[in-house]
């Protein structure tokens, strides 16, 4: 049985006609859709507040590139004084060209080709955040090669649980990444055997969307003491690297995230005396809310059980739902006063996965009524795909009334670009 449309009261739920000044509709009717849309007011108004929070302290944000990779947004993060975090090749090549000085990127990520370490070296990026011996052995190669000197930072596993989902916990001792405390002992106690690469920092990240302080206390607690323990062994540490984390609200009224200034309190508390330098990473603070992933309802479709609200936007625009159950909050952009509906909230690629929300409620909608999937400036576009052959979805910065496109809406030419039938066939 279809789940019976509900006559009842309007929803409560609060319309978004406009984001930074920016009417939607009107965008939408001018963009197209699916269209993201970033409010730059609000970004910058999440820098001041970590900036804020940070007075005092020797420290740099170094924006995780991956969350938003897209070069308005990394001009907006330089313009602001902020580095980069990067884990590619890729990324390196986005921050420069946005203007993030090098001197402010630090390079993680358990897979760094040879390739890689030397684009990085050779752009003099601050620091690569080393997660394994082999790695480690890799950048002093390199380096040697290029009569470089690598300055290093090796990556803690504190192996503490970060009370997220696990697909975004990055800190468990059962996790890929980073090493243990007393792996990173030993590299310590044999660092001048490198040649290379100058050993002094020490990183921990331990996962997304953390809304409790308590993990971050713990795994910068272990670090600290591992600090404390390096210097009275005659090991200076000169930069702390306390990774990004920092969780959002994607659901009204449910998630509660940490404040800044509590959060920086945590790292004052537990690297008091620290006389070095502190980088942060933060990455989905400073963007998620700042998005909003515009798309219109194509139709309603009455299934047997269930009633579908069938979008133009799909998992390739927007993974983060079928990936990690992820909640967005679904708003109407005009507001209504009609009486609600509850929908399972889909999008048009062949996949069960393909699914926004179940039994949503939401104003009773029609075809063609406008959308805003909240909270989607982080791992949104960056994660994107043309799956189904569906292109890549246009991207657009909005501040203070006015609106610049950011990304174009990929064509079907571009989106084939680079493929060709099999004809110059070869041996290798
Ligand atoms: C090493 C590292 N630093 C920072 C981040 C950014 O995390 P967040 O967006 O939760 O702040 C990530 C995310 O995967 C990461 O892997």
């Amino acid at each position: 049985m279809t789940t019976p449309l509900k006559h009842g009261p309007p929803t409560a739920i609060e319309p978004q006609p406009s984001f930074d000044g920016v009417d939607l509709q009107a965008l939408a009717a001018r963009l197209g859709t699916p269209l993201y849309a970033y409010s730059a007011s609000a970004i910058r108004q999440r820098i001041g507040e970590l900036q804020a929070a940070l007075a005092g302290l020797d420290a740099t944000l170094c924006y995780a590139v991956k969350a938003n990779s897209n070069r308005a947004i990394l001009a907006l993060m330089a313009a602001a004084g902020l580095g980069a975090d990067i884990v590619s090749a890729g990324e390196l090549q986005r921050a420069l060209a946005a203007g993030i000085p090098p001197d402010r990127i630090v390079f993680s990520g358990v897979g760094k080709t040879d390739e890689e370490i030397g684009a990085a070296l050779a752009a003099g990026i601050a620091r690569f955040n080393v997660e394994s011996l082999d790695e480690l052995h890799a950048i002093e190669r390199v380096a040697q090669a290029r009569q470089a000197m690598a300055r290093a930072a090796v990556r803690i596993n504190p192996d503490v649980d970060a009370l997220t989902h696990a697909k975004i916990s990055t800190g468990r001792a059962e996790n890929k990444f980073g090493v243990s405390i007393a792996e990173a002992r030993r590299w310590f106690a044999e660092r001048r055997q490198l040649q290379h690469v100058q050993l002094d920092g020490l990183h921990v990240h331990i996962g997304s969307q953390i809304l409790d302080l308590t993990p971050f206390r713990l795994a910068l607690h272990r670090v600290a003491a591992f600090w404390r323990e390096l210097e009275q062994a005659g090991h200076p540490v000169a930069s702390i690297d306390v990774g990004g984390g920092l969780g959002v609200r994607y659901r009204a009224g449910h998630d509660t995230p940490v404040a800044a200034a509590d959060y920086a309190q945590v790292i004052r508390e537990a690297l008091a005396g620290f006389g070095g330098r502190l980088l942060l990473e933060p990455g989905r603070y400073l963007v998620a809310e700042a998005g909003v992933l515009l798309t219109r309802v194509l139709r309603i479709k009455e299934g047997t059980e269930r009633r579908f609200l069938v979008l133009d936007a799909a998992m390739n625009d927007l993974q983060r739902p079928s990936l990690y159950d992820a909640w967005h909050d679904i708003v109407p952009v005009a507001s209504t006063e009609g009486p609600a509906a509850t929908y399972d909230i889909v999008g048009p690629v062949c996949e069960t996965g393909d699914t926004f929300a179940r039994a949503r409620v939401l104003p009773e909608c029609r075809p063609g009524d406008l959308l805003a999937i909240q909270g989607t400036g982080a791992y949104g576009a960056s994660m994107a795909s043309t799956y189904n052959s569906r292109p890549l979805a246009a991207e657009v910065l909005l501040d203070h009334g006015r609106y610049a496109v950011i990304r174009r809406r990929q064509t079907l030419e571009e989106m084939v670009a680079g493929e060709q039938s099999a004809q110059d066939w070869a041996t290798p």
